[in-house]
């Protein structure tokens, strides 16, 4: 039976003897993680040649090629694989790296072990910068220039668990090269037994090849019962053997898409961050945008933030949340790197400004679901040296988190090479044609006579009026944040959070963010600054009075779309209906923190790639989840 229960975040750490010579060893499997004599020299020797890697990198054109490990241990074998892509893949081919690992390393002893190999010093920099050092379960890096993109994605917990999970109901992507490197079997043989072995193979083609330096009789065994031939090849040093194989068995993971065209209806974040993704992955994206801006609605505040609700109890939903802030966290700081994003992690304080509030934060801690990188309590006195101002409570704080300007981030997004904009185009209406969508827009616009081969709804709110999403039970919820110019009396290094917020920033400073109906009216506006300040001054004193000194430049409104579970809507709307046709939508009050994760998911739902999250997560997004 397939099991779906989540893993708790907390992982075992490595416990590592390091020798003379400077290498881990490890004292629960009483094993090294390579080779003594030629590390590099054997990963490239044993799984780059073992799976024919330099012949086949370089023979691909525009495609996908996805490599599934068994013990990410120290990233050698990553490493080197991605220096090989660098050095052979053309232009234009994507390549996926899927690694298994119970026990992560830490960044400080990635950064150790790494200094060992000069050679690899700018690929180990970039994984360090975005490497995940806690929380059980999947967590995928863009990694790479534009040129040779590359997805890392880590399965962190037990690598059977982990497959079983992944593959569930059915494995959501095919492998074309397999690494075994769990330690020797007869020390670790969790990782290499029957029922993994068969669960990769069903990731497999006959096109999947494999490559491991064992060549136990019990290994070969347990391949061929899982549907590999395998062969032995010359080993490396002063082993005479490896082991190569291919798969022979029945394939049941679905094949990759081809790329084409897409059109997306929206250009706010869910709009912009699905078209950069498709982008990214091959597809010709026309993005369209009834406004003269992206970024001019919801999604139009100067600052936005990120973050996510803890919770006492692991369950799904709030998994989810997890995920997509830690994904987030992550993907901002890569922008911030390739692109230029102005992404500022300046941490976010979470007040316990009640009663209420202060048990719920002991509970949660008490609980210990999650590891205290992620989250951990200040008291009052910690958490004012933390945002350099004087708080009136305790806190909880959130290190990774952080805020951007949400225009420049839909403007970043925007300008990928493969994404058209066609703003003042609004979509009324779209039809379906042979095999894809006519759009039907207001503008005599080229892109709206083309035939694209899909589309994605990516406009909030205003999803509801297309006829076949009027069964989609969406709410609409206002929302208003107050943006003041920064000046020094007001300045705070950290987000602070109580039942308002407010954002540090060097020209402007956002104080949100109330829920309302819809009375827009004058009074109505001035009643919430009024608030918002109130709850400021009722948090932290001095900014409340350095605020109140100034009027506010603009009081920001907008209505933020939400679904009766609070979880968006991210996955084709009915694939048997109106195939081709996806939607991205309701990310509520969270739109920052979990459009880079939905518009991954649904990227890797398109092309049938490597997932960002686990399969139990993102069907929580499925619209399906919403019958007609
Ligand atoms: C006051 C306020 C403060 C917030 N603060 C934060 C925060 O700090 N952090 C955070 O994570 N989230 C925050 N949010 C939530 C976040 O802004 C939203 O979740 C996010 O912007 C939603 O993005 P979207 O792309 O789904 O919608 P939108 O940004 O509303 O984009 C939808 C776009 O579709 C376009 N469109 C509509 N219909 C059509 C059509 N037929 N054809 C073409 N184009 C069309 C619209 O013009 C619009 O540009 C806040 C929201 C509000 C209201
Ligand atoms: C030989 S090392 C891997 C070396 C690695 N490929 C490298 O390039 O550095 C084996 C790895 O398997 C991991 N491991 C052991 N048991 C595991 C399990 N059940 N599930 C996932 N990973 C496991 C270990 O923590 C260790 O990092």
């Amino acid at each position: 039976m397939t099991d779906t229960r989540l893993p708790s975040l907390h992982l075992p750490p490595p416990r590592l003897d390091w020798n003379a010579a400077g290498w881990p060893e490890s004292r629960d499997y009483g094993d090294v993680y390579f080779s003594k004599a030629d590390a590099l020299g054997e990963s490239s020797h044993v799984f780059l040649a073992g799976n024919a890697l330099p012949a086949r990198f370089a023979a691909l054109s525009a495609h996908d090629f996805v490599i599934l490990e068994l013990g990410f241990g120290s990233g050698l074998n990553f490493l080197n694989t991605w220096r090989l892509w660098r050095q052979t893949a053309p232009r234009g081919a994507r390549l996926h790296y899927v690694s298994c690992e119970l026990h992560p390393l830490s960044r400080d002893e990635l950064e150790r072990l790494h200094a060992q190999w000069p050679e690899l010093a700018s690929e180990s920099a970039a994984l360090r910068a975005q490497y995940p050092e806690h929380s059980a379960g999947l967590h995928q890096l863009r990694l790479g220039a534009a040129e040779h993109p590359l997805w890392l994605t880590l399965l962190y917990g037990d690598a059977h668990a982990m497959l079983t999970q992944l593959c569930c109901p059915s494995a959501p992507f095919v492998v074309d090269a397999l690494f075994l490197d769990g330690f020797s079997p007869k020390r670790n043989p969790a990782l290499w037994h029957t029922e993994l072995l068969q669960q990769i193979a069903r990731f497999c083609t006959p096109a999947t090849t494999l490559a491991t330096y064992s060549v136990a009789a019990s290994v070969r065994q347990v391949l061929e019962q899982s549907g590999f031939n395998v062969e032995k090849a010359p080993g490396f040093a002063h082993k005479r053997h490896m082991l190569r194989g291919e798969y022979r068995g029945v394939a049941e993971a679905s094949t990759r898409t081809p790329r084409g065209t897409l059109a997306i209806v929206g250009g706010g974040l869910a709009g912009c961050s699905s078209a950069f993704a498709l982008a990214e992955s091959g597809w010709r994206v026309t993005l369209f945008e009834r406004n003269a801006a992206l970024a001019s609605a919801a999604s139009g505040n100067p600052q936005g933030i990120l973050h996510f609700r803890p919770v006492k109890r692991q369950a799904p939903d709030s998994h989810f949340n997890l995920y997509a802030y830690l994904h987030a966290t992550r993907h901002y700081q890569a922008l911030a790197h390739a692109v230029g994003l102005r992404w500022h992690p300046c941490g976010h304080l979470q007040l316990a400004t009640t009663a209420a509030l202060r048990q719920r934060f002991a509970a949660i801690l008490e609980e210990s679901v999650y590891p205290s990188a992620l989250l951990h309590y200040l008291d009052r006195d910690a958490a004012s040296a933390k945002a350099g101002v004087p708080l009136q409570y305790p806190a909880l704080f959130f290190p990774d988190s952080g805020w951007l300007s949400p225009p420049e981030l839909c403007t970043l997004y925007a300008a990928h090479p493969n994404i058209t904009l066609a703003t003042l185009s609004e979509v009324h209406a779209f039809r379906q044609d042979r095999s894809g969508w006519r759009l039907h827009t207001n503008a005599a616009a080229q892109a709206a006579q083309q035939h694209f081969d899909r589309i994605i709804l990516a406009n909030s709110s205003e999803a509801a009026l297309f006829p076949e999403l009027g069964h989609l039970p969406f709410i609409s919820n206002r929302g208003q944040v107050d943006v003041y110019s920064a000046s020094a009396d007001s300045t705070v290094h950290t987000i602070v959070c109580g039942q308002s917020y407010l954002v540090p920033g060097d020209n402007v400073q956002c104080l949100g963010g109330s829920y309302y109906l819809g009375d827009d009216s004058p009074a109505a506006v001035s009643a919430r600054q009024h608030w918002h300040l109130e709850q400021l001054r009722d948090a932290c004193p001095t900014l409340g009075q350095a605020l109140a000194t100034r009027r506010p430049l603009q009081a920001r409104r907008a209505s933020r779309c939400i679904t009766p579970d609070r979880l968006p809507l991210v996955g084709a709307l009915d694939a048997e209906r109106y195939p081709n046709l996806y939607l991205n939508l309701a990310h509520g009050s969270h739109g920052l923190t979990r459009t880079p994760l939905c518009a991954a998911w649904l990227t890797s739902q398109i092309n049938a790639t490597p997932p960002p999250c686990l399969p139990l997560l993102g069907e929580l997004l499925n619209p399906a989840r919403y019958p007609q």
